[in-house]
């Protein structure tokens, strides 16, 4: 009898970290997160076929990525944010005041965000993956054709997503 309740409590134990491990990454298809940027983190459409473009070359759209580079620092996420200038390892730090580990989950509100800051400082060409095979506008995606980019529209009021943090 005991022994059947361990079992079952095992069994849910497994399920549960199998799962936990399941919702922490995630490869995006394109048109899905071109729709994801535009409905819920309120892209600007001019500029979209850029940040698709940039990180289909970075991340090839996987959540978990992480590169090491030849100097050592690392690469993290959808975004492949860089461990010496944004963010920091293991704490908060960089200039994006964030820990890189967290631009390795399916969460990529944070992601975005220290992103956005990026693009505003230093532009796209921050991103070698961007400067080798986006910087010509007639590589850029399609997305108008592809994803139906006309058809999307933010889902919340644009105040609302200065609150969301993640
Ligand atoms: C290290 O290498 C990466 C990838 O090549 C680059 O993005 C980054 O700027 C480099 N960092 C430093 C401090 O040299």
């Amino acid at each position: 009898m005991k022994h059947l309740w361990v079992c079952r409590l095992m069994l849910v134990l497994v399920l549960l970290l199998s799962g936990s491990e399941r919702a922490e990454s995630k490869k995006y298809l394109r048109c899905e997160l071109t729709r994801v940027l535009v409905e819920n983190y309120n892209f600007d459409k001019t500029f979209l076929s850029n940040w698709i473009c940039l990180v289909e070359h970075e991340s090839y759209l996987d959540t978990t990525k992480i590169t090491l580079n030849k100097n050592d620092s690392k690469n993290y996420g959808l975004f492949q944010i860089n461990s010496k200038d944004y963010c920091a390892e293991g704490r908060k730090g960089g200039q994006c005041n964030m820990k890189c580990e967290d631009f390795s989950n399916d969460d990529i509100g944070d992601d975005i965000a220290c992103a956005r800051m990026i693009q505003e400082r230093e532009g796209f060409k921050y991103w070698k993956g961007w400067d080798r095979f986006c910087r010509n506008p007639q590589n850029l995606p399609n997305l108008r054709v592809a994803c139906n980019l006309r058809s999307l529209s933010p889902l919340r009021t644009p105040r609302s997503f200065f609150y969301v943090s993640g």
